[in-house]
């Protein structure tokens, strides 16, 4: 009985330390894992070890000790499109540590469908690109909407309106822009049963050390073992 309740208090204990370390839940998995598990560069990798190598990078948090390893995998088959250009309009880059790190990362949603995503092809060019990327790294900040709204609405309103395509949201306001543009809330993390647990556990625990201790119910308990 006492062995059953230790585990439990145990097991309790683990799964609390794991929701406390996971990585925050925002209902869709970083674009580097999604596109390579199912998405559409999966193709480009030839080998089920391959596809493990970058999964369990990104699963890890994208250490740098693993770089070379991950590194090797995307310079053979991802580097040829996904490469560093300052100059040019950025499409991901999957040739250094720093950006391949951030694409293991959720990002808000705008960041990522404007950075190798299906909307990058509407800005056109590399500075109205980083001008929407600095305002979205900035806060999303009402503030500076206006710079903002300026290349939004050159580029994206025809579509993203109230009228305009079915089903996407607005661009030509704040409110949607922002929210498109900063990270969602995260899903609450699994405390409360393991914690349950746990404290049911401890206390059956410390319940069963005193009824030990008090002579009456030694055979009682003893018996039940
Ligand atoms: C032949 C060129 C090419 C190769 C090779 C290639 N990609 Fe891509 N990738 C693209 C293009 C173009 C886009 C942007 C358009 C799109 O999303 O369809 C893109 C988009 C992406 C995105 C962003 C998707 C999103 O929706 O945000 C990721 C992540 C990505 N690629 C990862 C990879 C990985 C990992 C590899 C290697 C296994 C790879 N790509 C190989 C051309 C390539
Ligand atoms: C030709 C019409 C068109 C234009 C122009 C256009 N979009 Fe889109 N956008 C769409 C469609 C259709 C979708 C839904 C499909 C998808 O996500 O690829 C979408 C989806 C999105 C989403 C994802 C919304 C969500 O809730 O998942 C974002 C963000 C976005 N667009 C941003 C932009 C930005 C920024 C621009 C300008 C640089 C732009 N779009 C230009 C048609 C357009």
């Amino acid at each position: 009985m006492r062995a059953l309740l230790a585990f439990i208090a145990l097991a309790a204990a683990g799964l609390l330390t794991r929701a406390l370390l996971m990585p925050p839940d925002y209902g869709r998995a970083p674009r580097l894992a999604a596109v390579v598990d199912g998405g559409k560069m999966e193709e480009f990798l030839q080998t089920a070890a391959e596809k493990e190598a970058v999964l369990r990078w990104v699963a890890d948090g994208a250490p740098e000790t693993g770089w070379p390893e991950v590194s090797a995998v995307l310079a053979r088959r991802c580097v040829s499109c996904h490469y560093t250009d300052a100059e040019a309009f950025e499409i991901l880059p999957l040739d250094a540590y720093g950006p391949a790190a951030r694409a293991a990362e959720v990002a808000p949603i705008l960041r990522e469908k404007i950075t190798g995503g299906t909307m990058g092809e509407y800005l056109e060019s590399p500075k109205a690109q980083q001008a929407l990327l600095a305002w979205i790294d900035g806060g999303a900040r009402e503030a500076t909407w206006p710079e903002a709204q300026e290349i939004l609405s050159e580029h994206c309103v025809h579509c993203h309106n109230a009228e305009g395509v079915e089903g996407i949201p607005r661009l030509d306001v704040y409110r949607p822009a922002a929210r498109l543009a900063t990270m969602p809330e995260p899903a609450p993390r699994p405390f409360l049963i393991p914690t349950v647990v746990l404290v049911t556990a401890s206390l059956g625990l410390s319940l069963y050390g005193r009824l030990r201790r008090s002579p009456g119910m030694a055979t009682e308990s003893s018996r039940t073992l």
